[in-house]
C-alpha cells in the first residue's frame, strides 16, 4: 500500500502530512498512516508537538466515500482521533484548501486548529444523506455552540476561514506559507508549554431550544424538502449535552441509522453519478483527463439572444474571455443589456461584489462580423433554432476556423448529425444543450453524433468542468436524453390526467408532494407554452406524434396564454405575481378538448397521478437507454436531479424503479398499457430485466455502452 501519509522532523515538531490524492479523503491507507505516525513519535523525545496538514490541495474532502458500503478496517477514524485527542503532546491541525466532512472531524479532535485565510471548513454529510459520523456532531457544539452547530450541519456548506475563527472553530488564521505559519504555532506552543486541550473534556455552552430548532429548519426548509436526516441530526446533537461518552455513542447508533438509509444511498448514487458522467465508458473508451485537449482561455458564442447572452455570462463566470457575436446591431445592443441586467441581479441578492461583476462584464466583448471568431479556442453557436440559419452559420464557422477547433452547436430540438453536414469536418461538432438560465442552470447535455472525436468530446467535458455544470453524454436523437423523456414520458402523462379528469393544480401540487421542486403545468407556465409549442414543432421535423400530444399547451398557446409572461397559462397570475390561480376558462378549454375526443372525465387520485407520471417517465427512460441515447441508468438519474428537478434523495428515476423493484415496475406499465393504448407499450429493456430479477444498477454495470 503507498504512503499515504508522510512523516518528518522539524526542530521540536512531528510533521505528518496526508498525501492521498486526489482529495486526500480519509481512507483506510490515511488512517492507517497518522496511526503510524503519531506511534513513531511517541517514541520519538525530541519530538515536544505534532502538526497534522496536506501534502495536496485540499487539508482533506472527509472519510472515503468509497469505503462506506464495505468494512473500513482498523484504526477507525473514531480510533484515530482518540488517538489524538489523549496524546500527551499538542497535536495541531494545518487546514488549508477544503477540511469537509471527516477531514473537519480529525481536525476538531486535534487541539489546536489553525487555517489558511483561503481554507473552507463544512460538514456537507446532510448532502449525501448521512449525519457526521466521526464525531462531528459531539465536537463541533463543544467548539462553537450546539445552535451554530445545527445551522452549519444542516446547510452542508462550509464556511470561510475567518468565519469558523469567529465561530471559535479555528484558533488562528494565516496568510501567505500555512506549513510555515503552523510550525510556528506548534514552536510557540511549546516555547509556552501550552500542552493538549482534547475537544472532548469541553462543554457544550447552550442547548438548542424547540424555537431555534424550528428556525434551523426553517432555514434549510427549500434544499431538506422531503428529506429526513435532519431531524437524525438534531437528534445526535441533542446527545452533546451528555457526557461526551454518552453522547458519541449515540452518534454511532444514529450514523450507523442514517448510513442504511434509502436518503442516504440515493444521494450516494448521484454523488458518483454525477462524477462519473463526466466519463465515457465501454468499448472506445476514452477519459477525458487522459485525452490532450488544447487550453481554452478565449470563447466566442455566435448569436446575442437569451441563450447566447446566458452562455456568455457563464464563460464570463468561469473566468474566460468571451466574445459574443451578432451581425444585428440591435441584438448586440439588447445583449449588452442581458449581461448587465444579469450581473445587476447577483450583485443585488449579494451572491457577488460590483467590483468583480464590472471585472466579468469587461470579459464580454461584443462584435459583429464572424472574422473576429478565428482566435477564438472554441465557438459556440447559438443563434435562432432553425435548421437551416445554423447551417449557414456552421458552414461559415466551418471555413473560418482551423481544422482542430471545436465548433459546438447549443440546440434542444434539431439534428446535429445534419447541422454537422454541413461542414466539412464533421468530427468537431457537437452539440451543448444549455438549459436555461444558462449561466445558472447545473446541467450540460453534451450531443455526440456518429462523427464526434474522442478529442472534441473531451473538450466539451473540459468546458463542462471549467463552468462547473454536470455533463452527460447522449447520443442524437429525438428530444436528446431529458426532453424526449420529458416530453414523451412525464410531462405527456400529466397532460393526459388533465384530460381524464385531473386539475393542473391538482397534478401539480400531487408532483411537488412527490418531491419535484415544480410541477409540469407550473413549469410549463414559467418557461412558456409557446417555448414548448415551437420546440414541439421543430422535433416533429425528425419524428411525429400522433394527437393528443400536447393539445392542451398548444391551444393555450394558440389563445396567447403564454405562462406567467403573459399572465395566463394553465393557470393565471394576478398583477405581475408568481402566484398560480386556477382558471375556469382552462378548465372549460380541457373538459372541451377531452369531449371532442370521446374522453370520458372522473375522479383522478394523487396516487395514480404519481405513479403514472413517474412509471411513465421511467419507461421511457429505459427507451432512451435500449435505444443507446444515454450509456446509463446513471446519467439519466443525473439529467433528471441536475436539470429536471426530480427529487435527488429519491436518486433519480432510474434508481427510484430499481428501489420499487422492475417486477413492480413492470406490472403497473402494463396495467396503463392495457388501459391507455400503445405509446405505453413497455420497454424491452424494463422487460428483460425484470424476468431476470435484475436492476438498472445491475445493467449499468455489465452491459452499459458509450
Ligand atoms: N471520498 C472518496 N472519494 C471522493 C471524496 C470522498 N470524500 N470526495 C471526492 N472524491 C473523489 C471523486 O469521486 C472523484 O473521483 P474520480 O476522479 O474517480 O471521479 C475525485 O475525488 C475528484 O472529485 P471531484 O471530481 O468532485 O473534484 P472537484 O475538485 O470538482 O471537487 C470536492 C472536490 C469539493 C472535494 C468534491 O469532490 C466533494 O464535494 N467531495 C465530497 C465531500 C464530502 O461530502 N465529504 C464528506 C464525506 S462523508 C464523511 O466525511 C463522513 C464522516 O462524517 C464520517
Amino acid at each position: 500500500m503507498a504512503r499515504a501519509v508522510t512523516f518528518d522532523e522539524r526542530g521540536p515538531v512531528g510533521l505528518m502530512g496526508i498525501d492521498n490524492p486526489p482529495v486526500n479523503a480519509i481512507s483506510h491507507s490515511v488512517r492507517c498512516g497518522l496511526h503510524d505516525a503519531m506511534a513513531q513519535a511517541a517514541k520519538n523525545p525530541r519530538i515536544k508537538a505534532l502538526l497534522i496538514t496536506s501534502d495536496g490541495k485540499q487539508f482533506s474532502a472527509g472519510a472515503d466515500i468509497t469505503e462506506f458500503d464495505r468494512p473500513q478496517g482498523e484504526p477507525s477514524l473514531q480510533q484515530v482521533q482518540t488517538a489524538i485527542e489523549f496524546s500527551s503532546i499538542p497535536i495541531v491541525a494545518a487546514i488549508g484548501g477544503l477540511a469537509l466532512g471527516g477531514g473537519l472531524e480529525l481536525a476538531m479532535a486535534c487541539h489546536y486548529r489553525v487555517a489558511h485565510k483561503d481554507a473552507k471548513l463544512g460538514m456537507p454529510e446532510i448532502t449525501l444523506g448521512i449525519i457526521p459520523g466521526a464525531g462531528g456532531t459531539q465536537r463541533l457544539p463543544r467548539l462553537i455552540g450546539a445552535g451554530a452547530a445545527l445551522n452549519m450541519i444542516l446547510s452542508g456548506t462550509p464556511i470561510s476561514a475567518l468565519e469558523a475563527k469567529d465561530k471559535g472553530l479555528v484558533d488562528d488564521v494565516v496568510e501567505g506559507d500555512l506549513r510555515h505559519a503552523a510550525l510556528s504555532f506548534c514552536e510557540r506552543l511549546v516555547q509556552e508549554g501550552r500542552g493538549p486541550r482534547p475537544t472532548c473534556n469541553r462543554s457544550v455552552s447552550d442547548s438548542l431550544d424547540e424555537a431555534e430548532i424550528a428556525s434551523a429548519l426553517l432555514a434549510h426548509a427549500r434544499a431538506l424538502k422531503g428529506r429526513s436526516t435532519q431531524q437524525l441530526v438534531i437528534e445526535a446533537i441533542k446527545a452533546s449535552r451528555l457526557p461526551f461518552a454518552q453522547g458519541i455513542a449515540i452518534e454511532a447508533s444514529i450514523a450507523q441509522k442514517s448510513l442504511a438509509s434509502r436518503e442516504s444511498l440515493a444521494l450516494r448514487h448521484v454523488f458518483f453519478a454525477e462524477r462519473e458522467s463526466g466519463k465515457l465508458s465501454g468499448a472506445s473508451t476514452i477519459h477525458n483527463k487522459r485525452t490532450q485537449t488544447p487550453a481554452i482561455q478565449r470563447v466566442a458564442v455566435i448569436g446575442a439572444g437569451t441563450m447566447g447572452s446566458g452562455i456568455a455570462v457563464a464563460f464570463a463566470d468561469a473566468a474566460l474571455d468571451v466574445m459574443i457575436n451578432d451581425n444585428d446591431p440591435a441584438s448586440l445592443t439588447r445583449s449588452r443589456e442581458v449581461v448587465s441586467s444579469t450581473y445587476a441581479s447577483s450583485v443585488r441578492r449579494g451572491r457577488i461584489a460590483q467590483s468583480v461583476a464590472d471585472e466579468r462584464i469587461r470579459r464580454i466583448r461584443h462584435a459583429h462580423t464572424l472574422a473576429e471568431v478565428a482566435d477564438a479556442d472554441l465557438v459556440i453557436e447559438a443563434v435562432f433554432e432553425d435548421v437551416e440559419t445554423k447551417k449557414d452559420v456552421l458552414t461559415r464557422l466551418d471555413s473560418a476556423l482551423p481544422a482542430e477547433r471545436v465548433i459546438a452547436t447549443n440546440t434542444s430540438t434539431l439534428s446535429v448529425t445534419e447541422l454537422a453536414r454541413a461542414t466539412a469536418h464533421p468530427e468537431r461538432v457537437l452539440g451543448l444543450h444549455f438549459f436555461v438560465p444558462a449561466h445558472a442552470s447545473r446541467l450540460l447535455e453534451i450531443v455526440r453524433t456518429e462523427h464526434t472525436s474522442p478529442e472534441s468530446l473531451a473538450t466539451a467535458f473540459r468546458i463542462a468542468k471549467l463552468l462547473k455544470k454536470v455533463a452527460v453524454v447522449s447520443r442524437d436523437a429525438f428530444g436528446f436524453i431529458g426532453n424526449r423523456m420529458m416530453l414523451d414520458g412525464y410531462f405527456r402523462e400529466a397532460e393526459q390526467l388533465l384530460l381524464e379528469g385531473a386539475t393542473p393544480a391538482q397534478v401539480d401540487t400531487a408532483l411537488e408532494n412527490f418531491g419535484f421542486a415544480m410541477g409540469p403545468q407550473r413549469v410549463s407556465d414559467l418557461g412558456g407554452n409557446d417555448v414548448g409549442t415551437k420546440a414541439r414543432a421543430q422535433l416533429f421535423k425528425r419524428d411525429s406524434r400522433p394527437d393528443p400530444y400536447f393539445v392542451i399547451a398548444d391551444r393555450l398557446t394558440e389563445m396567447g396564454r403564454l405562462g406567467q409572461k403573459t399572465g395566463r397559462g394553465f393557470y393565471t397570475y394576478e398583477n405581475g405575481s408568481r402566484e398560480a390561480v386556477s382558471d375556469p376558462e382552462v378548465h372549460n378549454l380541457i373538459e372541451k378538448l377531452a369531449s371532442d375526443r370521446g374522453i370520458r372525465r372522473r375522479e383522478i387520485n394523487d396516487e395514480e397521478i404519481i405513479e403514472r407520471c413517474i412509471l411513465s417517465l421511467v419507461n421511457v427512460g429505459a427507451m432512451v437507454l435500449e435505444e443507446g441515447t444515454a450509456a446509463r441508468a446513471a446519467d439519466v438519474d443525473v439529467v433528471w436531479t441536475s436539470g429536471y428537478g426530480f427529487p435527488r434523495h429519491l436518486g433519480g428515476p432510474m434508481f427510484y424503479a430499481d428501489t420499487l423493484g422492475l417486477s413492480h415496475v413492470l406490472e403497473g406499465i402494463r396495467h396503463y398499457h392495457e388501459k391507455l393504448g400503445h405509446y405505453w407499450r413497455p420497454a424491452r429493456l424494463i422487460e428483460r430485466l425484470a424476468s431476470s430479477g435484475s436492476s438498472f444498477e445491475a445493467w449499468d454495470r455489465t452491459s452499459a455502452s458509450p
